[in-house]
């Protein structure tokens, strides 16, 4: 359960200013008795972002984030709720007490700090040989590269030596066993021996979001096959959650993000000053990287290969990125085959045009799809419109799916009319023969009603939780209509079940709540739910109205949900009762005082 006390968990938070915490990444300005400044959470150029000492909060009248010292750590540096109390306790000295392991989980969890430690080490051995004459080789290579020292120094670069067994005497040496180095998957072992699983490679240590090098990639100097070798899996190595360079590119303000293909396309772009570049780790882009990307950014550009390996890659990646609620844009390089080689052709400003022009990831499809039937033949013209028409039902927005036929028509000169036609006979044949497009569209809605579009009801668990937070004063007419059971998902039941029980006590203190959720992805949901807020502009009568209107969509949902689930029959009447004092707002309404 809970693994912080409430003692605890105050004395971090009242030990560390919020302003100087905040202060440290944004620049603030003296307003008044705060302070104000340009909202790291979104790109603005006239500050609406707002720290109040006294309160020790934080606010953003821009994009409606707000929260204490806690909850900021946790959105700018992404970390989880026990991350950011490590981080602000060792910020002012304070020792918090380790986590209570079992023997087991502990054993674990060393084994896991030890590999990082090796990882770590091993990454500055390969960068100290780099630099040393037996790297020459190595440091020729990227310099021809094209990389400044200063570069190789900011992602590490190392050279690993001429022999296979460097690395791993020197840590033997160093004092680790055999059996903790196996599983660095630094290490090959036979009957015969140990050895070092890179030499004579350029290598790249990979580093997860929070800077601690997690493995390697390292590539030959010449053409030797195979040109890069990875790091397999290890119990901190997860290809599928990480993503090259992105330690670098989520720093600062929210931004495009560059999804680029290889290692060296991501470091020669931020050489050339485009620190959004990042890249999946030799294997293709994911789910999990896309939602991992989702935390930084809305758009993310796709900087793949332009061969049709690249394509076919871009092609894989649009729907993931899509389902993930994020925009893709495809960038073109033609005629260079990657952003490495178009910015040493072409220079940064050059790319910074094509960055300006990509395209529409949906068009880029039909693109393809086009590509693929050739103009001239009718019968293959026909196949390319029905195909066409059939891509566009992964709209469900009717708005959104008409412009796109609008635009499509236009393009690629389709009578809109039978286009339209061939939309409306697809959409009344699924889903038996569009499997794909449908389980894409059906993906899409879960996530969008699920997670944070306005419509979905978890948005509304969390709009009306935060805003309570915000007014504590009303949780004396709250409670009396919507009960703890009426929210009818987790993590927002066990948060509304914390949250009633501090109200009931006069208290109201939302970190305390983040810290009993042990779960990463519900201790996000938390804090978001704690840190949304009234939008500054609206006057008292609509945040009243506001209030009921989520009031009214819970009550209603929970009542429907209750009828659906009836086992006995005067349960029914009352229910009944209830949804109809819900309709007219008798007894059924939250009144606001001014302010
Ligand atoms: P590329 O072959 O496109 O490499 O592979 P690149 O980025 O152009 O590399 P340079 O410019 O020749 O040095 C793209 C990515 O695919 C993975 C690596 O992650 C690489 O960065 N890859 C490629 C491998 O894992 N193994 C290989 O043998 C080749
Ligand atoms: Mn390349």
């Amino acid at each position: 359960m809970a693994r912080y006390t409430e003692e605890q968990i105050e004395q971090v938070r009242s030990a560390n200013d919020i302003v100087d915490v905040i202060g440290a990444s944004v620049r603030l300005k003296r307003s008044g008795s705060g302070y104000v400044g340009l909202c790291p959470f979104h790109n603005e150029k006239t500050p609406s972002f707002s720290v109040n000492p006294a309160r020790q909060m934080y606010k953003c009248f821009g994009c409606g984030v707000g929260g204490n010292v806690l909850t900021f750590v946790m959105e700018y540096e992404n970390y989880t709720f026990p991350e950011a109390m490590e981080y602000l306790a060792d910020r002012v000295g304070i020792a918090l007490p380790k986590k209570e392991f079992s023997a087991k989980q502990r054993e674990e969890e060393n084994l896991r700090l030890t590999l990082l430690e090796i990882n770590a080490k091993a990454a500055k051995y390969y960068y100290a040989k780099l630099k040393s004459p037996q790297g020459k080789l190595g440091y020729e290579y990227l310099q021809e590269r094209g990389l400044s020292d200063e570069t190789m120094r900011r992602f590490g670069l190392g050279y690993a030596g001429q022999s296979s067994g460097e690395l791993y005497r020197y840590l033997q040496h160093e004092g680790y066993d055999d059996r903790t180095l196996q599983e660095t998957g630094l290490f090959k072992m036979d009957e015969r021996g140990v050895y070092d699983k890179f030499w004579n490679r350029v290598m790249f240590p990979i580093m997860d979001a929070n800077n601690r090098v997690i493995g390697f990639g390292g590539r030959v100097m010449g053409d030797a096959k195979p040109k890069y070798l990875n790091s397999p899996e290890t119990k901190v190595f997860d290809k599928s959650r990480n993503l090259f360079g992105l330690n670098y590119a989520k720093q600062g303000k929210r931004k495009k993000l560059i999804l680029c293909e290889g290692y060296m396309d991501v470091i020669a772009m931020h050489q050339a000053g485009f620190t959004g570049a990042i890249a999946s780790l030799g294997t293709a882009f994911t789910e999990q990287q896309a939602n991992l990307l989702k935390r930084y950014t809305d758009e993310v550009l796709i900087t793949y290969d332009s061969d049709s390996a690249g394509v076919k890659a871009a092609l894989r990646a649009i729907p993931i990125l899509r389902r993930a609620g994020l925009t893709g844009k495809i960038v073109h390089m033609e005629p260079y085959k990657d952003p490495d080689e178009f910015i040493k052709g072409l220079g940064a400003e050059a790319f910074e045009e094509r960055l300006e022009k990509a395209e529409n990831s949906f068009f880029f499809e039909i693109d393809v799809l086009q590509q693929e039937h050739k103009a001239d033949d009718p019968e293959e013209r026909t196949k390319f419109i029905h195909e066409m028409a059939r891509k566009l039902l992964v709209f469900e927005d009717k708005v959104q799916r008409d412009s796109y036929l609008e635009a499509l028509a236009a393009k690629y000169t389709v009578p809109k009319e039978d286009l339209k036609k061939l939309v409306i006979r697809y959409s009344s044949m699924e889903p038996e023969g569009y499997r794909e497009v449908m389980e894409e569209r059906r993906q899409n809605s879960r996530r969008q009603s699920e997670n944070s579009e306005p419509d979905g009801i978890q948005y509304t668990y969390q709009l009306f939780l935060s805003w309570l937070v915000e007014k504590p004063e009303m949780y004396t007419q709250v409670k009396d209509i919507i009960k703890t059971e009426d929210y009818l998902e987790e993590p927002y039941r066990q948060a509304a079940d914390l949250l009633y029980g501090q109200l009931e006590n006069g208290q109201c203190e939302p970190a305390k709540i983040l810290n009993c959720f042990e779960d990463v992805e519900q201790q996000r949901t938390v804090s978001k739910m704690f840190q949304t807020g009234f939008d500054a502009t609206m006057d008292r009568r609509e945040k009243e109205k506001a209030i009921n209107e989520l009031l009214f969509r819970i009550k209603e949902r929970s009542i429907e949900h209750k009828m659906k689930n009836l086992t006995d029959i005067a349960q029914l009447q009352e229910l009944m009762a209830e949804k109809k004092a819900l309709q007219t707002h008798e007894k059924l309404h939250i009144s606001l005082k001014d302010g």
